[in-house]
């Protein structure tokens, strides 16, 4: 998948770097050890300050037992990585494939962890037939359709849903700044509030969380997506839309500048539309890096560190999740490969399944935030 031309910018631009904002948690003190407190999992850590602590899962890697192991003892929830989206879901315009997300919930119930849904509505993992099937004349039935029988296989059982993902894009130049989805093109802006008014109907116990990217980088592109995520949900809030909270995906390149007065004043703002605030896909990209591995797991575990601190002075951010546990199955090796070839390390365990300073760099914040 190439990189977007925010992607683009975010990861060159803030290669030259810019102040660090006061609000940023030092880090001269963190132990980027790779000893991880191993006396307890992340999941514990996490869950001592009222957090829950997950990451993403996909089937074909937890045939490995080694890391299936890995996921049931460090997380208490999970979320399919692709299992739900509707690709995998949709094999045919009248056909519901549930195999792989209810694979991956026996995984989660039977290990004690809690599960949520990925993603109900996005413009990405559309099955083959979707172009040519789906149109302006069926398209709000094709949606609520999906939205009502998927949410209903999973009723009372599901801690949460994605239930939009990735709507929003100023550089669309719409004054609401909604990205010129199918979904927007074929239904209209009003297909969001819909989206979550089914997904409440179909199950009243589900937290419904909007699920965005790129809004955690402390530059100027990112305010004004923030503006419009804040507008939106503003908006949802006010129409008594059933509306729980919002996912920051987090995806991060190493040398992003996060956690400035931009994204506090964000954060906060979300906060008081008593909204939640959930870290979806945690991971941090060491694509720019250069240097040994050493001295690239420092800085990502510096970032994670600083990062997942600023997050963490906000009671609203009740969930943490990584976008995978090991760089064994990142989503990175593929999508975002390191220019020298070496493989990528964004995540808290190594290829080789083994900590790394990023898995003390996340405990380490877990263990300093505050409870909520
Ligand atoms: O399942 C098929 C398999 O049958 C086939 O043989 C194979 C051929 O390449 O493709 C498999 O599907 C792939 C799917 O992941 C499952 O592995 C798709 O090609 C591939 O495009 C898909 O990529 C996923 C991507 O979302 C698109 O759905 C990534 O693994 C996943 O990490 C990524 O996650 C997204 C979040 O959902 C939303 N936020 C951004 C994040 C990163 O892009």
């Amino acid at each position: 998948m190439a990189l977007s031309r925010r992607e683009f910018l975010v990861g060159s631009a803030t290669a030259c770097g810019t102040l660090l904002a006061m609000t940023v948690p030092r880090s001269e003190g963190l132990s980027t050890s790779t000893q991880g407190d191993s006396s307890k999992s992340l999941a514990e850590h996490a869950a001592a300050k009222g957090i829950l602590f997950g990451t993403a899962l996909r089937g074909s890697a937890l045939k490995d037992p080694a890391y299936a192991n890995l996921v049931a003892s460090q997380c208490k929830i999970g979320v399919p990585e692709s299992g739900l989206k509707w690709e995998p879901l949709r094999p045919a315009p009248d056909r519901y494939d549930f195999g792989a997300g209810d694979y991956l919930y026996q995984f989660s119930i039977s290990h004690g962890m809690k599960y949520r849904g990925h993603t109900l509505v996005w413009e990405q993992a559309l099955p083959p037939w979707f172009h040519n099937t789906v149109n302006a004349g069926n398209a709000k039935a094709m949606m609520l359709d999906h939205i009502s029988v998927v949410v209903r296989h999973y009723a009372g059982k599901m801690h949460s849903w994605d239930v939009v993902n990735e709507a929003l894009e100023p550089d669309n130049g719409r004054p609401d700044g909604l990205k010129n989805t199918p979904w927007l093109q074929m239904i209209g802006p009003e297909y969001i509030e819909m989206a979550f008014h089914a997904a409440h109907e179909a199950d009243p116990k589900a937290m419904l969380i909007y699920n965005e990217n790129w809004l955690e980088p402390e530059d100027r592109p990112t305010e004004k997506k923030r503006q419009a995520a804040l507008a939106l949900l503003t908006g949802l809030k006010k129409k008594g839309v059933p509306i729980h909270g919002l996912g920051l995906q987090s995806h991060l390149f190493a040398e992003t500048v996060v956690g400035g007065p931009n994204l506090a004043r964000f954060l906060d703002q979300i906060a008081d539309l008593d909204l939640a605030i959930f870290i979806t896909e945690m991971d941090i990209r060491d694509q720019h890096l250069v240097g040994s591995v050493e001295s690239r797991d420092k800085t990502v575990a510096r970032k994670y560190y600083e990062y997942l601190s600023f997050m963490l002075q906000r009671k609203a951010v009740k969930v943490v999740m990584t976008w995978g546990l090991s760089d064994r199955y990142t989503w990175l090796s593929q999508f975002s490969p390191r220019p020298d070839g070496s493989p990528v390390r964004p995540l808290p365990y190594d290829a080789d399944l083994k900590p790394t300073p990023a898995w003390n760099a996340i405990a380490a914040a877990f263990d300093q935030a505050s409870e909520r």
